[in-house]
């Protein structure tokens, strides 16, 4: 089969492009991607010579290149987007031209090709927030309520997801998960931005209270839950995917690196102005997607988070060029 990654150059879209093409050696898979500020190619390294691969640098919402690569597979898995809420604050318009105008390009070229399956990629912020100290959590059946403008837009991209299926007949799956972690993720996000500060001798950044609770995911098991949709789920299937059992806080997560890291809680934390509309919590209930095809984590947070903190320390040379970038949006 020969697949369309967008986004590929991004950080779930790099560690599914691994992944896949270790699952699925034969199919052939073109990446194309704008390689904007979370764009890194550096990621792919290790595979830019496979003849498997190919990456194309494209914009999804310049309507002739998604035109001349779309006529040239079977199917897209559609992983591109401003993925960033604290930059939808700071310049939101973006958000709606690529998550939004972007996926509708591609739905009009899937139309105009005849591509046999869509897979969006989405997220559990489409639901809002869930209060804390409580037990409910999204499903499937949970009514789209998005606080920020990353989440409205990604909110507008599922219904044009759906309503292309329901009117055009094209094969669409979709997928919404909680926050990822794991390799090759910006700097920018939560969970790397704490590792690499810490191991660069800087205090975590914890927004307002710190009780902000998040369903962490690790990256590979996102990328199996989509694997498994995109082969397996009926046309027309949305699932919830997240990883935890347990409500843990940013708070808590940060606690846990600093112990894995070695370092003193009390010389580690700096309290910061919050977020606005900062949603408090995210908890997914993945029970659709573990009873219809049989998927659920591979480790415990714990684990994964070991492993990951483990990988920053081991790839300075991935995250240090990427660092003072990074941080530079925080000073706005
Ligand atoms: P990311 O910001 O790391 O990567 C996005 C990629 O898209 C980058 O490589 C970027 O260059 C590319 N891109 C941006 N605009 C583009 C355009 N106009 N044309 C082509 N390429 C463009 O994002 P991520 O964290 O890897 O997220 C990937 C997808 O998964 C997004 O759709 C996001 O909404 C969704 N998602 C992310 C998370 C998470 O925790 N990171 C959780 C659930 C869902
Ligand atoms: P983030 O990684 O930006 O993901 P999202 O906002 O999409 O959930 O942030 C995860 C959580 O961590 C969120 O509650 C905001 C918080 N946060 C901090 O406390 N400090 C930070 O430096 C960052 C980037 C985020």
């Amino acid at each position: 089969m020969k697949i369309l990654v967008t986004g590929g150059a991004g950080f779930i879209g790099s560690n599914f492009i691994h992944y896949w093409l270790e699952k699925h050696p034969d199919d052939e898979i073109i990446n194309f991607d704008l390689l904007t500020y979370a764009g890194h190619l550096e990621s792919l390294e290790s595979i830019k010579d496979n003849p498997h691969y190919s990456f194309i640098k494209g914009d999804i919402t310049d309507a002739k290149a998604v035109d001349e690569v779309v006529s040239k597979v079977d199917a897209i898995i559609h992983f591109a987007a401003e993925s960033h809420v604290d930059r939808s604050i700071l310049d939101p318009l973006i958000f709606t031209k690529t998550n939004i105008i972007g996926t509708q390009i591609l739905l009009e070229a899937a139309k105009k090709f005849g591509i046999k399956k869509f897979h969006h990629v989405s997220t559990d912020e489409v639901f809002g927030a869930l209060p804390l100290d409580s037990d409910t959590k999204f499903n499937e059946e949970t009514s789209y309520n998005p606080h920020s403008p990353y989440a409205a837009s990604k909110a507008s991209s599922d219904h044009l997801v759906r309503a292309y299926h329901d009117t055009f007949g094209i094969s669409v799956t979709i997928t919404n998960c909680s926050n990822n972690f794991g390799p090759y993720q910006d700097p920018e996000k939560f969970m790397p931005r704490m590792i690499t500060n810490l191991l660069s001798g800087q205090k975590v950044k914890v927004y307002g209270d710190g009780k902000y609770v998040r369903d962490w995911l690790h990256v590979l098991d996102h990328a199996r839950a989509i694997e498994m949709v995109f082969l397996n789920a009926a046309q027309g299937s949305t699932y919830c995917v997240g990883g935890m059992t347990k409500d843990v806080n940013n708070l808590e997560v940060a606690q846990k690196v600093i112990k894995l890291l070695g370092k003193s809680e009390s010389e580690s934390i700096e309290f910061v102005t919050d977020r606005p509309g900062h949603d408090r919590r995210y908890a997914v209930d993945w029970t659709k997607i573990n009873k219809d095809l049989g998927w659920e984590p591979q480790y415990d947070f714990d684990s994964w988070l070991e492993k990951t903190v483990k990988w920053y320390q081991e790839n300075e040379s991935w995250w240090k060029p990427l660092k003072e970038k990074s941080e530079s949006i925080y000073k706005k």
